[in-house]
């Protein structure tokens, strides 16, 4: 049974943010296309969604390779139908420092993070706009607004995305196909499991699912960002000038 119709995409499926959102999706009778690169955490999700109100399709792909976007989007709208929310969530997070700087580690993040994303947006826009709707949201991180230390790769993989989203915005509204950009702060998912730093505001991935859902759902402002106080701060701090904001950062990791 599909409750709503049309389909949400979410890309990243698997695990984190991408898994509560698709259960969120699933409760509420929906019908989800998740994706991300195992199968096997793929599958596990198939089994929770056995007993939820909606449907839930499978489909795995690596989106870092070209062409693997658009045969994930034929095949989802060929068996389920037209996509009418796409969740751009897959990404990662690497750590890195001025002492041990890689050019491997931005081409790996601009890879994962960016690329498949422009991948994603090559495959859905045509068939969003020959529809005249749709609804893509790309899953940037509050991390995108300035640069932060020990995330020059992911801030700027971030920062590239938020930027997308704006452009994107701008020429999709009048067409009728709606860009909405995520900005999260700290979630408990695996990827921040790995992180050794105090991550103020960490928000349970649940509570963070809800909120998306809510937002994709009922609300249609550009911008979601969660948790709300962290990204207060975070708003101000993009608002300083360079001459009080490097001072302060500087200050911060001491
Ligand atoms: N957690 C946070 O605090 C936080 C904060 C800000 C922004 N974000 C963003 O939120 C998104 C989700 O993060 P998360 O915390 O939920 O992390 P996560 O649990 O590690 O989930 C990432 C998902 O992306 C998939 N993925 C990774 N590379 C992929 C690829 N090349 N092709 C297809 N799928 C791929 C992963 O599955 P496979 O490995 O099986 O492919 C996994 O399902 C990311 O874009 C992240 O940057 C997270």
């Amino acid at each position: 049974m599909n409750a709503m119709p049309g389909v949400v995409w979410i890309t990243g499926a698997g695990s984190g943010l991408g898994r509560a959102l698709a259960q969120r999706y699933l409760a509420a009778g929906g019908a989800v296309a998740g994706t991300s690169r195992r199968t096997e955490t793929l599958s596990n999700l198939a089994l929770a969604a056995a007993g939820q109100p909606g449907c839930f399709h499978v489909q795995a792909g690596d989106l870092t390779k070209a062409g693997c976007a658009d045969t994930l989007v034929d095949a989802i709208e060929r068996t389920a139908g037209p996509i009418r929310l796409a969740v751009l969530n897959a990404g990662t997070h690497i750590p890195d420092s001025a002492e041990q700087f890689s050019a491997a580690t931005v081409a790996s993040l601009l890879e994962t993070n960016v690329m498949s994303v422009a991948y994603c947006l090559e495959a859905l826009l045509p068939r969003m706009l020959s529809r005249g709707q749709g609804q893509i949201a790309i899953n940037a991180s509050l991390a995108g607004y300035r640069g932060l230390p020990r995330a020059a790769a992911y801030g700027a993989s971030k920062a590239a995305l938020i930027n997308m989203a704006e452009s994107l915005r701008i020429e999709l509204e009048p067409r009728g196909v709606t860009m909405r950009l995520i900005n999260p702060g700290f979630v408990r998912t695996p990827l921040t499991d790995r992180n050794d730093f105090p991550m103020p505001f960490l928000m349970e991935v649940e509570t963070a699912a809800e909120q998306l859902y809510q937002a994709l759902e009922h609300g249609s402002a550009f911008e979601i960002v969660f948790p709300r106080r962290f990204a207060c701060i975070l708003k101000v701090l993009r608002l300083l000038p360079y001459a009080l904001y490097l001072p302060l950062m500087r200050k911060l990791i001491r």
